[in-house]
């Protein structure tokens, strides 16, 4: 048997290196100031307090990169690329970027601070996201685990956003919670509606901001949302649409859905393939149904996987992989729209790959 002494040089080298990490960390954080210093983006300079990363400073000056993940280097959508000033890539930022963007120098801004003058450049589009101050009007469940938020915006009052775009949702410090965190939501209201805010979310057990949305948020508090983001939206073209999500992955398709004209509806022949695991997973199933009424082109297909005692089902039963080849007889007609979890949506993908969907009329949101 090996002894405990083996592993105490090992033991005590890991803690010393973490001991070291945490004092320089500390030490950076009280100790080092880095005055005032010049950033640059695109055409614009600022002058900026150093010693935050790009994503921090630049939200300082209202510039709002989008950041899905709040920051925790998962979700690789706070790229930029960096012109001067930076050093060599993080560790954290590695596994995130690809050889062409290292020799591109593309950065996570989330990770790269600003220490000296230094220079960036983001897509031009990303200086119209505005941030917005929301009252909540109202709130009700749609499940046991997903809310229906209806923010009613107060200023700036109106948002111009396509159907299928995202706001990030400011979680502001509660209970033990000492820090604000942004998260990713797709809005799942009509375009047109640009008033109002809606989102539908699932609470995640020790969620961040799902945990403040469910039990702290109540109707009349103002909140702060900024916005829009993402390249999901509906691409104007004839070929028929399938739609695939599971739980909240409804929300962006719906607002997409929601907003086609009844022509388009006629043309495109949308299919919205649904998956949940039982009865008490689904829901909206009135709304979908008068929609079905309203528009005889488009159909609604709720799919259970695992069905609860006394859950009286007829309709298609099994993962939504296994359905999609019956509403997808050639793949070549059609373009797709999908939203939910990374596992569901790569399953989905391979599916209608297989099923010869061209690749780049494969359009999704992985909410993760
Ligand atoms: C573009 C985009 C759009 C999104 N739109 C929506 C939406 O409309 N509705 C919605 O409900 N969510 C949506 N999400 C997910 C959302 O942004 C958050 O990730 C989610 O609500 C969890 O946040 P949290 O702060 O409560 O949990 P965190 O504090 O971030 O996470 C707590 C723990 O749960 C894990 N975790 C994080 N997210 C999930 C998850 N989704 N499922 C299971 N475990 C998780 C983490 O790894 C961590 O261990 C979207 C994500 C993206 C990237
Ligand atoms: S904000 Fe998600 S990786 Fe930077």
């Amino acid at each position: 048997m090996v002894s405990i002494d083996y592993f105490i040089p090992a033991l005590s080298m890991a803690s010393l290196a973490t001991s070291l990490a945490v004092i320089i960390l500390l030490a950076e954080h009280f100790l080092m100031d880095y005055g005032e210093v010049e950033l640059q983006v695109n055409d614009k300079t600022f002058k900026v307090k150093g010693g935050s990363t790009v994503l921090g400073t630049l939200k300082q000056e209202k510039i709002f990169l989008p950041s899905a993940c709040g920051g925790r280097a998962t979700c690789a959508y706070c790229k930029v690329k960096a012109v001067t000033g930076f050093g060599d890539i993080l560790p954290t930022e590695a596994p995130l970027l690809t050889k062409e963007e290292v020799s591109q120098n593309i950065r996570l801004a989330c990770q790269i601070k600003v220490k000296n003058n230094c220079a960036v450049t983001i897509p031009e589009e990303l200086f119209s996201i505005k941030e917005f101050t929301a009252r909540l009007d109202s709130v009700e469940y749609l499940t046991y685990d997903i809310k229906h938020f209806k923010f009613k915006l107060l200023s700036p009052s109106e948002i111009d956003f396509k159907a299928g775009q995202y706001v990030q949702f400011q979680s502001p410090p509660y209970g033990e919670v000492s820090e604000s965190v942004y998260r990713a939501y797709s809005m799942s209201g009509r375009a047109d509606a640009r008033d109002v805010i809606e989102l539908m979310v699932r609470l995640v057990p020790e969620g961040i901001c799902t945990t403040y949305m469910f039990n702290h948020l109540k109707v009349g508090h103002e909140v702060s949302l900024t916005g829009p983001y993402g390249d999901f939206f509906l691409r104007d073209t004839d070929r028929k649409m399938v739609c695939i999500a599971g739980g909240s992955g409804m929300a962006p398709i719906r607002s997409i859905l929601s907003g086609m004209t009844t022509g388009d509806i006629e043309k495109r022949r949308p299919v919205f393939l649904f998956g949940a695991r039982a009865r008490r997973d689904l829901f909206l199933l009135s709304e979908w149904a008068e929609f079905e009424a309203k528009h005889p082109g488009f159909r609604f297909i709720p799919a259970l996987s695992g069905q609860e005692p006394g859950d009286d089902w007829s309709g298609e039963t099994g993962r939504i992989t296994d359905v999609i080849a019956k509403y997808v007889p050639d793949g070549r007609d059609f373009e797709a729209y999908l939203c939910g979890s990374p596992g569901m949506l790569n399953a989905c993908v391979d599916v209608l790959r297989n099923l010869g969907v061209n690749e780049e009329r494969i359009f999704y949101d992985k909410f993760g």
